[in-house]
Formats: structure tokens, C-alpha cells, sequence
């Protein structure tokens, strides 16, 4: 966990607030975010990044609580999003449309209808089909879209496949060689403006070597595009900026600021990034109690009461959270070697394999940690387990920010057919 978690005569702290008080008090499982990180982060961000003109629109997809937004919004963040729920997250959150770009490969005619009736700053196209849909909509509503073109640079990101999302055989984005047909295809698109380029090449990336490729690969295209007369203005620059997990080394923003003025610094550009992990990930833990540790020997099983349907993550990506007891552990105990596990049926629903951790009895609380981005907005209801209450501190205070759902409630919106009353087609 960041530095706003410590113990605190012996339990572990948020901000100074006892994630064991807040346990007592919402039950668990939990997610619990600190808004005094999400600002420092924020912050850190903006700071390095202050001698450029950069627009950061945190991409909401990594958590899209409206507290959470709102925390962000009021720093002066806008808003990345990728659908019409997001959209609508972002406006009722207080980030202006304005602020807000609107990506991803398959945005549908509502959601692009939505998104420019509500004004939003820019949409990223992803391929030539899209651009026409864009143009279709734009001119049905008597608009004019401003529209960036997301390019594939075919770069590696050098990190996890299923994260990986700049390679030519990705879905994403428009191939750079395809180019050479923009101007016919843009021929005779009355209702949009094509205003920039845009690009993303994945996530979770540790160092800035991929950015530098990427970055100096849109600066020759933005070079390019403009010698063939196309007014590129802005250059959304993505995400993807890593964090430590486990003990990899934290990622430079100022090595960011230093990849941005060495490719595009120098174009004129009013210039974006889209950071969502980077912002979130450490301000926020998953708390849960152990239900029973199972004994069977050599394994020790720590079941827990929070699963995957909670936080995918591990089983998705194989990726590593740390597991702290919020009891402070006695010093100088003995380590036990743990499979972390969750309720659900299927052996996947395991948070660490063979994990030393501190001994955790039936009814200690534990957290997972680094679990503010990709937690809650990946959970499900598997299993039908109802969705779990999401709390925020700030300067030391909780409130509970998504209140916890009930089964019955998650049964509501369901019905079972009345056939006799059910329309023939
Ligand atoms: N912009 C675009 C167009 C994106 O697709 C993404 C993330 C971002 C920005 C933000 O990337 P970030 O700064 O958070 O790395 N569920 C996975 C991560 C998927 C990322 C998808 N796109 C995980 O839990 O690791």
C-alpha cells in the first residue's frame, strides 16, 4: 500500500482512519479509496507535466465512482471515456463536456449521438467506418464533430498481452500505412473536422522506452499529415503509465515529461494524456476477512470472503496484490506460505498462490492492495454475490460512496415470463 496507509497503534490506517472501524461499520468485503492520494497523484502528474500544455483526462474506465471522479474533477481533471454509462458518470460527477474525449472501437449511434449533443471536447476515431458513422450522426444533429484519428503506431508496450493494445494485430486504432488513403476517405465529410491524432499502446507499462517510440512515430505522422494539408492541432498522447504492484520500480513521470518534449514538444500541439491506473491504483485497497483457513496439509488455504467477481484481476491477468493484515502483525513472527483463495467455484478464484504472508486466523481482516484502479469497475455479481459498498477517506473521515447492493435488490431486475401477456411477433 501507498504511504497514506500505516498502522496505527497496531491497525492499519487510511488517512489516518482504522480500515478496521470502517470494516465494523459497512461489513465485508469493501473497496475504500483515499482522496487525499487520488489529489497527490493527480498532482504529481500535473506537476511534471506543467511546462507543456496538457489537458489530463483520466480515463474513468479504471474507476468510474462518481466520488472518485469528483475528487478528480475538482483537481481539474476531464474525463476518457468509452461509453455512454461513462459519459454519463463524467457529466453528473461535475467534469464539463468540455473536458471530455470519448474513445474506443465500437462506439454504438446512441452513444455518439449522446456524446455530441452533451458537447464533448473530442472524439477519437478508431477506423474509416467509424468516421463515416461520426460524419452520418454529426450531420443528422446539425453539428460539427472534432475529431482526433487513433493510430496503431506498431510499437511493443512490453507488458502483459491482454493489456497490450498498439500492436498491428490489435483491434485499435487506424494502421499508420492506411493513412495514405485519408484524404479520399475524408473527401466529401462535411460534418466532422479532423483537429488531431490520438494513440494508446497499452497499459501498465514500467518505463518510458515504448512511449518514446510511440510518441516519436505521431510526431512524423502529425509532420505528415500536416505537409498534406490536414490541420493538426492536438495530439491525445493515451495512458498506460505502471505502478508497482510488488516490487517493480515506479514509473517517471518526469521521464514521461522528458519522452514529451524530445518527440512532440516542439509541434504546437495542444497535447492529452489519459492516465487511469497511474491515478487510482494505490489510493485504493480491497478490504475482506478470512473466513476459515483451511488446513490441508502441506497447503494452507486462507479463504477469504471477497472473490473474484470482486476483483478479477489475479485471475485474469495472473497479476500480484499484496496482502496485508490489518492487525499489525507482532514483530519478528514466522511467515506462513498461503493460497489466498475466494469462495467461488472455480479454481481461478485465487488471489496469491503460495504466498508468505504474517499467520491470519478465521475472522482477521485483510487487504488487498493497489486495488483502486480495475477493481470495482471489473466486478460482476458471479455466483450471484451482490456488488460490494466502495468507501472514500478524506482527511479523516469515511463515506460510503457506493452503498452495498442486495441480493433481492439484484433480483428485482429480473422477472419470470408471463407468456399468456408476452407479445407474438
Ligand atoms: N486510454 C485508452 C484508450 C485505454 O484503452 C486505456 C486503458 C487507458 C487510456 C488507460 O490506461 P491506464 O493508464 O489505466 O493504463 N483491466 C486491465 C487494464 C486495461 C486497460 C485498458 N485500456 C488491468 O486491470 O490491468
Amino acid at each position: 500500500p501507498s504511504s497514506v496507509f500505516a498502522y496505527e497503534a497496531g491497525v492499519l490506517t487510511l488517512e489516518g482512519v482504522s480500515l478496521a472501524a470502517i470494516a465494523e461499520a459497512v461489513g465485508t468485503p469493501f473497496y475504500v479509496y483515499s482522496a487525499g492520494r487520488l489529489r497527490e497523484r493527480y498532482r504529481a502528474l500535473a506537476t511534471a507535466l506543467a511546462p507543456f500544455d496538457v489537458d489530463i483526462h483520466f480515463a474513468a474506465k479504471a474507476n468510474s465512482n462518481r466520488a472518485v471522479l469528483a475528487v478528480l474533477a475538482a483537481e481539474g481533471a476531464g474525463a476518457d471515456i468509452v461509453s455512454g454509462g461513462e459519459l454519463a458518470r463524467a457529466l453528473s460527477s461535475g467534469i464539463p463536456a468540455a473536458k471530455v474525449v470519448f474513445s474506443g472501437v465500437g462506439k454504438t449511434e446512441d452513444e455518439i449521438a449522446a456524446a455530441l449533443r452533451a458537447g464533448i471536447h473530442q472524439i477519437n476515431a478508431e477506423s474509416y467506418e467509424e468516421l463515416h458513422l461520426i460524419d452520418r450522426i454529426a450531420g443528422e444533429l446539425g453539428l460539427v464533430a472534432e475529431v482526433a484519428l487513433r493510430i496503431n503506431p506498431d510499437v511493443d508496450a512490453e507488458t502483459h498481452a491482454k493489456i497490450t493494445t498498439g500492436k498491428k494485430d490489435n483491434k485499435f486504432g487506424i494502421d499508420a500505412d492506411r493513412l495514405a488513403r485519408l484524404d479520399n476517405e475524408v473527401k466529401g465529410l462535411a460534418n466532422l473536422k479532423i483537429v488531431g491524432l490520438a494513440m494508446h499502446i497499452g497499459s501498465q507499462i514500467l518505463s518510458a522506452k515504448p512511449f518514446l517510440a510511440a510518441y516519436g512515430r505521431i510526431a512524423e505522422l502529425t509532420r505528415e499529415l500536416r505537409g498534406r494539408g490536414f490541420d493538426i492541432q492536438r495530439l491525445d498522447l493515451g495512458g498506460g503509465f505502471g505502478v508497482p504492484y510488488e516490487n517493480e520500480l515506479e514509473f517517471s513521470f518526469d521521464d514521461l515529461a522528458a519522452a514529451i518534449r524530445t518527440t512532440v514538444g516542439d509541434l504546437g500541439c495542444r497535447l492529452s494524456v489519459e492516465p487511469g491506473r497511474s491515478l487510482v491504483a494505490d489510493a485504493g485497497v480491497l478490504v475482506s476477512r478470512v473466513t476459515l483457513v483451511k488446513d490441508a496439509s502441506p497447503m494452507q488455504f486462507a479463504v477469504l470472503d471477497a472473490a473474484m467477481n470482486d476483483l478479477v484481476r489475479p485471475a485474469m491477468y495472473d497479476s500480484h496484490h499484496d496482502i496485508v493484515p490489518v492487525k499489525e502483525p507482532v514483530a519478528g513472527v514466522q511467515a506462513v506460505e498461503y493460497d489466498v483463495v475466494g469462495p467461488i467455484c472455480e479454481s481461478s478464484d485465487t488471489f496469491a498462490k503460495r504466498r508468505k504472508m504474517p499467520p491470519v486466523a478465521a475472522g482477521d481482516l485483510v487487504v488487498l492492495a493497489t486495488a483502486g484502479a480495475y477493481g470495482a469497475t471489473m466486478s460482476s455479481t458471479y455466483n450471484s454475490r451482490a456488488l460490494i459498498p466502495e468507501v472514500l477517506v478524506d482527511a479523516g473521515r469515511f463515506a460510503v460512496v457506493r452503498r452495498r447492493v442486495t441480493i433481492e435488490e439484484q433480483m428485482g431486475w429480473e422477472r419470470l415470463p408471463d407468456w399468456a401477456a408476452a407479445p407474438a411477433l
